[in-house]
Order: C-alpha cells, then sequence, then structure tokens
C-alpha cells in the first residue's frame, strides 16, 4: 500500500489500491461477546452511545480481531432526534421507540439549537479515536438520511410499511418538506462537526428509501442527500460522502447522479454485472455480501465473497456488506471474509 494514503481514501478518490479496503456495516455489535460484555453494563442503549470511553472501546473491537480499513464510530442514527429533544428510547428486544410527531406543531416543538451540546459525547469519542485508530484505518462518521431519519420520527418505530409517513407526505407535502428542511439543516451541522472532530468519511444511510415511488424518491431521497453534500462539500472540502439508499433497484443510477456522492453502497439485491457496467464508471462503489450468506458461512461464503471480488475489484471498490451484521452472525465466519479480501487475488484459487 502506498504509505501515504489509506486504502479507504485510495478507493473514494476513484483509484484502484493494492487491494480493496473493506469493513462492515454494524461491525460492532451484539454478534461480538465483547460487545455484549461491555454493553450488559449499560440498561440505556442511548447513554451507552454518549460515553466516549464505551463508545470508543466498541468502536476498537471489531478492528482488534480483524483490521479493517475502516472504523466506524459507534452511534446510532437516532441521536438526531433524540438531540432534537424527541423522546426517543430503545427497548429491549423491540429496538427504537419514538414519540410520534405528526404535525407543523410537533415540528416547531423541535430543538435544532440543542443539538450540537446534546451530541458532545459523540465528537469527543470520534476526537479520542482518530487517536486511537491504526494509522492506515480511516475514521468513517455518519447520520441517517433525512428520509430515513424522518421515517422513525413519524412512524415511532422500524417494521412499519411507513403508511403514515407516505401519507402525511402526499396529503400535507409543504408540512413535510418543513421536517425535511430541518434534518437537512441538522444533519449538515451534526456531519460538519464529526469531520472537525476528526471524521474522514462520511456515510449517510437512507434505509427506508425503498418504499418511496420515483417522485418521491426525487423530492425526499435525493434532494435532501444532495443539499447536504453540497453543505460538506463547503464546509469540509475533501471529505468523501458515501450514501446508502437501500432497496432502490436501478433507482441507484439517478441517486448517483443526482446527489453528487462519491461513493454508493449497494444491497445484496443489486445485481453485480449492473452494478459494474452502470454505476462503477460514475462512482465508487461499496458492497453487497448478503448478510444472510455471512451467517451461513461455508462454500457458499467463499463463492459469494469470491464472486463480488471477481465483478468490482478492478475499479473503485469497497467491500461491504448489503446490510449490517446481524447478532446471530458466528464471528469467525467475519475473520474468513477479511482472510479472503486481504488476500486477494491469490485466495480465489479453487473457489467459485
Ligand atoms: O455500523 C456500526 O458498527 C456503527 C454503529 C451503528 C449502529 N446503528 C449501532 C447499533 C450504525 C451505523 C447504526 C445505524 C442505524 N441505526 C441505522 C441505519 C442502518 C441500518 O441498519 O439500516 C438504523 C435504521 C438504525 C436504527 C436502529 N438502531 C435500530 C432499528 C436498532 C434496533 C435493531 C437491533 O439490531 O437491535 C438499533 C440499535 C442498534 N444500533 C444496535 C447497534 C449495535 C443494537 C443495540 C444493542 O446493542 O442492544
Amino acid at each position: 500500500m502506498s504509505p501515504k494514503q489509506k486504502r479507504m481514501l485510495q478507493s473514494l478518490q476513484g483509484t484502484v489500491p493494492d487491494r480493496p479496503p473493506f469493513w462492515l456495516m454494524r461491525q460492532a455489535g451484539r454478534y461480538l461477546p465483547e460487545y455484549r460484555d461491555v454493553r450488559k453494563n449499560s440498561k440505556n442503549f442511548l447513554e451507552f452511545c454518549y460515553t466516549p470511553d464505551l463508545a470508543v472501546e466498541v468502536t476498537l473491537q471489531p478492528l482488534r480481531r480483524y483490521d479493517m480499513d475502516a472504523a466506524i464510530m459507534f452511534s446510532d442514527i437516532l441521536v438526531v432526534p433524540d438531540g432534537l429533544g424527541q423522546k426517543v428510547e430503545f427497548l429491549e428486544g423491540e429496538g427504537p421507540v419514538l414519540e410520534p410527531i405528526r404535525s407543523l406543531d410537533g415540528i416547531k416543538k423541535l430543538e435544532p439549537n440543542r443539538v450540537l451540546d446534546h451530541l458532545a459525547p459523540v465528537f469527543e469519542a470520534i476526537k479520542r479515536l482518530s487517536k486511537e485508530i491504526p494509522k492506515e484505518t480511516a475514521l468513517i462518521g455518519f447520520a441517517g438520511a433525512p428520509w430515513t431519519v424522518a421515517v422513525y420520527m413519524v412512524e415511532g418505530r422500524g417494521g412499519t410499511r411507513c403508511e403514515t409517513i407516505l401519507d402525511w407526505a402526499k396529503q400535507s407535502p409543504d408540512d413535510f418538506q418543513v421536517m425535511t428542511d430541518l434534518l437537512v439543516e441538522t444533519t449538515a451541522t451534526y456531519l460538519a462537526e464529526q469531520v472537525k472532530n476528526g471524521a474522514e468519511i462520511i456515510q449517510l444511510f437512507d434505509s427506508w428509501a425503498g418504499v418511496l415511488d420515483a417522485d418521491e424518491f426525487q423530492r425526499w431521497s435525493i434532494e435532501p442527500t444532495k443539499r447536504i453534500v453540497e453543505r460538506l462539500r463547503d464546509s469540509c472540502p475533501g471529505v468523501p460522502v458515501i450514501g446508502f439508499p437501500r432497496g432502490v433497484g436501478k433507482f441507484a443510477e439517478r441517486f448517483v447522479i443526482g446527489t453528487g456522492v462519491d461513493g454508493i453502497s449497494l444491497d445484496q439485491d443489486t445485481p453485480l454485472d449492473w452494478i459494474a457496467e452502470t454505476l462503477q464508471p460514475k462512482c465508487t462503489v461499496q458492497g453487497n455480501l448478503d448478510n444472510q450468506v455471512l451467517v451461513a458461512g461455508g462454500d457458499a461464503l467463499d463463492k459469494a465473497v469470491i464472486d463480488i471480488l471477481k465483478a468490482l475489484s478492478a475499479g473503485p471498490f469497497i467491500f461491504n456488506l448489503g446490510h449490517g451484521v446481524v447478532p446471530e452472525t458466528p464471528p469467525e465466519h467475519v475473520g474468513r471474509v477479511a482472510e479472503l479480501v486481504k488476500n486477494w487475488p491469490e485466495s480465489s484459487k479453487g473457489i467459485g
């Protein structure tokens, strides 16, 4: 590797490093026994996120085992609604529950001015991480994209079919635009502060983009993302942005063109040949191993990893999953992926 530059940054600048960089979404999490050990001491997930000692420790855990090319700061996308003053709770076995906001009045009660103060522990964790991670490792900061954060803020929980928010956005697009604008501003400010404290790359998670039709996707995912990218270009020149519009199929192409992101993270349903032909000439691509194949392991895992490397490693590419590591994943399967990617192309012999 060039001693001067991290593989992640090389890939995001459109070049091809000595081997593809890799990291995994949710690489820090419940599949790791050392994570569960730390986690069991704090009942409240948000407090855990807001304790820099703990956030730094669990961010470093996967790096110690697998030496990824990137560390993603440990936090959650729902710290933004929490910072805005909405009631957010993580219930054991149920995931996040929020007191839903469904009117202009509800939006007006939010307090964008308290976000940076409230999220100071996140910036502190980033500052420490940027000193503690190995010098070849890139530090990723992140936020939820406005649409996905709004889904939780309006629906009150994940796992719905987004009927309430889709209905609101259809019936009162001007009101929903107010909410989107507030999230664009807040998210851009929050991300710029992450960069100021040491984040070198930003990823925007739009996990619920897949429920939008073409026009809605343009207005509620592409436009807000584009505005955040523009704001970051101004406030943090040279910091690459990766977008993750999950579940959007071939709309990924208009996302790349319309938002100006440097990289796009693709889910496991996006065909490799289409990614290579259509997206990779336009931007860096990241993905897209099926997280269930990672759970299964064995020959199926080897073949899936090598298929991805064969299809995408000739161009700007970052190896990742199509969605986050799930808690039932055996840690040694992640080790196998690390081995295959780090030893590419030798590792392909006899596989696939
Ligand atoms: O990737 C990483 O390692 C960094 C940490 C990270 C977490 N959440 C930690 C977490 C990141 C990047 C996220 C993003 C996030 N959070 C998204 C976008 C990506 C995606 O998965 O679609 C979303 C939608 C959320 C909201 C969220 N947070 C849900 C739905 C849940 C519950 C589901 C579950 O797995 O329990 C969380 C909780 C959460 N965030 C956990 C972790 C490690 C598990 C909580 C625990 O330890 O008890």
